[in-house]
């Protein structure tokens, strides 16, 4: 189901700006405004996908175009090297602009392939999905997956620029719409006490069916997780904060397919909120609140694959990186704190 379908147009909002590490502008408004100001002039090829091909063929195809398959499954090596191969038979060279227009799967791979097709190309992103917008956009990290293993191959290289344009979120499945929504509140659980509490007070619908007051919520999570960038760009510490939920989420994905990014991370802040309320970190009320917005929002809480199992797979993981988990832990209504834990106290507090 489309939450709007077909609705194209560009709309009219008010632009906001913030520049991440000296280099990277990223804009939330419109991209038919900021597009023409920010692209270089030089040859640009766009990286996107069939949809975003679909639905706005007049942007894409006003450049050469690649277009890569769809979903996480296309998230590999096998879909970089196709795109390589397109670039030599489209004569890319270093003087070429990459420009990434779709959700998480399409910047993740295009950042990859600009960041190391011939040692690096410039690079930008037009971000279409509230999942990208307000999380895998921002923040430079590119790659693809490795057979099970999420993100295992990637570079730390920050975008050009990033357009967050709201209006193309009016295309989007309300699925997505929704698994957006996941990132949105772990960023407010993060560190936007505000955010988390105008969104207890506002259905989603409200602020999707207002280009205004959804720019307002982007723009609140950009600004929260450039900050954290802007501290720790390569996740020594601070940004493993972005990755609320995330432990859990990620074996949720591996073992249940049928779950969505977003919605393993409500499963994974759910559990997590649990285990933070156990180890004495977060006080009952404030996890009621949490799991309280998860449910409005339309998430179900509980994961369709037993906890032991799901263990199982973060203990595989674990092997690979030295068996310490820097669990992510609220400790109230935007604060969160990073606890080093081996896997035998990780599996105490989740089970
Ligand atoms: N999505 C987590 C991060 O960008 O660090």
């Amino acid at each position: 189901m489309y939450y709007i379908c077909s609705v194209v147009e560009p709309i009219v909002v008010m632009e906001r700006t913030v520049s991440l590490k000296g280099s990277c502008e990223i804009y939330v408004g419109s991209t038919e405004t900021i597009l023409p100001r920010v692209l270089p002039r030089r040859r640009v090829v766009v990286i996107t996908d069939a949809n975003i091909d679909r639905l706005y063929p007049d942007l894409v195809r006003r450049f050469d175009y690649v277009v890569i398959g769809h979903g996480e499954s296309s998230k590999t090596l096998v879909t970089v090297q196709k795109v390589y191969r397109r670039f030599m038979e489209l004569g890319v060279d270093r003087s070429t602009f990459v420009l990434g227009i779709g959700g998480g799967i399409v910047t993740d791979v295009a950042g990859f392939v600009a960041s190391t097709y011939m040692r690096g190309l410039d690079f930008g992103f037009i971000s279409t999905t509230l999942l990208g917008q307000v999380d895998a956009s921002v923040g430079g990290k590119n790659g693809v997956n490795l057979n099970d293993y999420k993100n295992m191959i990637g570079t730390f290289t920050q975008p050009c620029f990033v357009i967050s344009d709201v209006g193309m979120l009016r295309t989007l499945p309300l699925r997505e719409l929704r698994a957006g929504m996941a990132e949105v509140i772990k960023t407010a659980v993060i560190g936007d006490r505000e955010l988390f509490e105008y969104l207890e007070t506002h259905s989603a619908e409200t602020f999707f069916d207002n280009p205004e007051t959804m720019c307002n919520v982007v723009w609140s999570c950009v600004s929260i997780k450039a900050g954290i960038v802007e501290r720790d760009e390569r996740e020594a510490d601070t940004r493993r904060l972005l990755n609320l939920g995330h432990t859990m989420a990620h074996a949720i994905e591996k073992c249940a397919h049928e779950i969505n990014h977003g919605e393993a991370v409500a499963m994974g802040i759910a559990m997590i909120c649990d285990a933070a309320v156990k180890g004495g970190m977060l006080a009952a009320p404030d996890r009621d609140r949490i799991h309280a917005l998860l449910e409005k929002t339309g998430f179900t809480l509980t994961a369709p694959v037993p906890t032991a199992r799901l263990l199982r797979e973060i203990a595989k993981d674990k092997k690979r990186s030295g068996g310490i988990i820097n669990a992510v832990f609220p400790t109230g209504i935007g604060s969160c704190r990073v606890v080093g834990l081996t896997l035998d106290e990780f599996s105490a507090l989740m089970g």
